[in-house]
């Protein structure tokens, strides 16, 4: 027999989406969310240098946006790279999640293990940070985000994980660095890493560098392309906002256990 529609389990991805869609659509119109969508959309293209000082978060709309748009848009592409890579491996109770803005990257990894392990975050963002919180909570990940410099903080050693989703690109030369070195040492002590950014137009300088350095450690670099249709409230602000993605593109480097 076949269970009645209302007594199937909620997806928790879908619970979580309606439930942030309510949140910050409470206040702001649909079209005011595509608007800002729109803007910061094109600095991340043009402005980096702006968004390395939070631009990117100054005001509702731009904040519902990154909620609305890149959150889901991040957790659908995290876990995606996290299937393909066959990373939902038991062991993994202490997920890092660097600069992890809405937290969407290590609820995504934590969310395809069984149990789910916790989270530490790092952000500097305050409203971010809280986001984050809030994405774990609906998502059933216990986390623990810490607000402050990822470059001061330093995430704890027995992680058995550590995600960077387009973070590294947003440091500056000296800290990108002491993260890759932080990161290698953390893989000499086992913890697996996940570093994800996109395929820019503009080359990311620095990517060959991190990529060798990953390569000579054992790692992997990947490039993703992934067919998608974004759900919900996610769909509809791409659409309005004149975006339109068919599919999800990325680029990874990934440390593994040895
Ligand atoms: C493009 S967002 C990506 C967020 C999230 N990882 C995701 O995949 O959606 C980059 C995040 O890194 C944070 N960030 C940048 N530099 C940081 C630093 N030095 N310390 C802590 N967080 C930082 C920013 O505030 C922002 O939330």
């Amino acid at each position: 027999m076949t269970e009645p529609e209302s007594d199937k389990p909620t997806d928790p991805v879908d619970a979580w989406l309606t439930a942030l869609e309510a949140r910050h659509l409470a206040e702001l119109r649909p079209a005011e969310v595509a608007r800002a969508l729109r803007a910061l959309s094109s600095a991340y293209v043009e402005r980096r240098d702006r968004l390395a000082r939070g631009a990117a978060l100054d005001g509702a709309g731009k904040r519902a946006a990154f909620a609305l748009f890149y959150g889901p848009f991040h957790f659908l592409l995290v876990r995606a790279i996290v299937r393909e890579l066959g990373l939902a491996a038991s062991g993994i109770d202490l997920i890092a999640d660097l600069g992890c803005g809405t937290g969407v990257a290590g609820a995504a990894w934590a969310l395809e293990c069984a149990p789910h392990p916790r989270i530490f975050g790092i952000e500097r963002h305050p409203w971010a940070a809280d986001e984050a919180r809030q994405t774990c909570r609906a998502l059933g990940v216990e986390a623990d985000i810490r607000c402050g410099d990822l470059t001061r903080i330093r995430f704890p050693a027995r992680a058995s994980a550590v995600v960077a989703a387009y973070t590294a690109n947003e440091l500056q030369d000296e800290a990108r660095a002491a993260l890759l070195r932080e990161i290698l040492a953390a893989h000499g002590r086992g913890t697996r890493a996940l570093i994800v950014e996109p395929i820019a137009k503009s080359a990311l300088p620095w990517w060959p560098e991190w990529a060798a350095a990953v390569r000579a450690a054992g790692g992997r670099e990947d490039e993703w392309r992934f067919p998608i249709a974004l759900p919900g409230i996610t769909g509809r602000l791409d659409r309005a906002a004149g975006l339109d993605h068919r599919e999800l593109t990325a680029r990874s480097l990934y440390l593994g256990h040895h």
